[in-house]
């Protein structure tokens, strides 16, 4: 059973030559690699941005937010067959750097994302892609530029409870505060 939780619930555009871009909610996602940097993200034969990402070899990973949850909801409950969700959740397209396709300018976190290979898995194809650019708002930054938790606010999805979550408060603690083999742990 998939009971990993709890995982982002990234927006991923993405737009094909010169048709309408896309948005899809997905949460089969991770980073796989540091050095490149790369992610992966599963996407089911049937989604209409499957076929878009197959094509196009590129899209754009945005991260959401409490304030975006209910867009995050509308991309993973509507096709782009039928409707152009840009106009329907009110979202703003805006150009990336090194892929055609737009990101999200309301996301705090954009990874402009080429994709190096696809893995079908079964149900999933997964598109294992090369982080090409990263664009992080001043907005969501601390006073030594490193990205603040609560400033971000995160939203997350808990997958098997099928629920939406936000409120990343506590810190607990930060890496190596324990101490213990830190110093064979440092490369990771
Ligand atoms: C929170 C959430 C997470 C989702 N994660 C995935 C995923 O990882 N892979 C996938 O193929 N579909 C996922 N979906 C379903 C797609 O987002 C959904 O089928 C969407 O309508 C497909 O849009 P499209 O047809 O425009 O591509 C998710 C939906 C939600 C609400």
């Amino acid at each position: 059973m998939t009971a990993l939780i709890p995982l982002p619930a990234a927006m991923v555009s993405c737009q094909k030559n010169a048709d309408k871009p896309n948005i899809i909610t997905i949460s089969w996602i991770g980073i796989i690699c540091s050095e490149p940097p790369m992610l992966s993200i599963s996407i089911r034969k049937n989604r209409f941005s499957h076929q878009i990402i197959k094509e196009s070899g590129e899209f754009v990973v945005n991260m959401t937010t409490r304030k975006l949850a209910e867009a995050t909801d509308i991309c993973g409950a509507t096709s782009g067959r039928d409707t152009d969700k840009f106009t329907l959740t009110g979202l703003t397209p805006a150009p990336s750097s090194r892929v055609k396709a737009p990101l999200i300018a309301e996301c705090p976190i954009n990874l402009e994302c080429q994709t190096r290979t696809v893995l079908a898995l079964g149900s999933h194809d997964m598109f294992v892609a090369e982080i090409v650019a990263t664009h992080v708002d001043e907005e969501i930054l601390d006073d030594q530029g490193k990205i603040d938790i609560e400033k971000l606010d995160p939203l997350v999805y808990c997958t098997k409870a099928r629920q939406y979550w936000a409120g990343l408060t506590q810190l607990v603690g930060e890496y190596g505060y324990t101490s213990v083999g830190v110093k064979s742990r440092k490369k990771s």
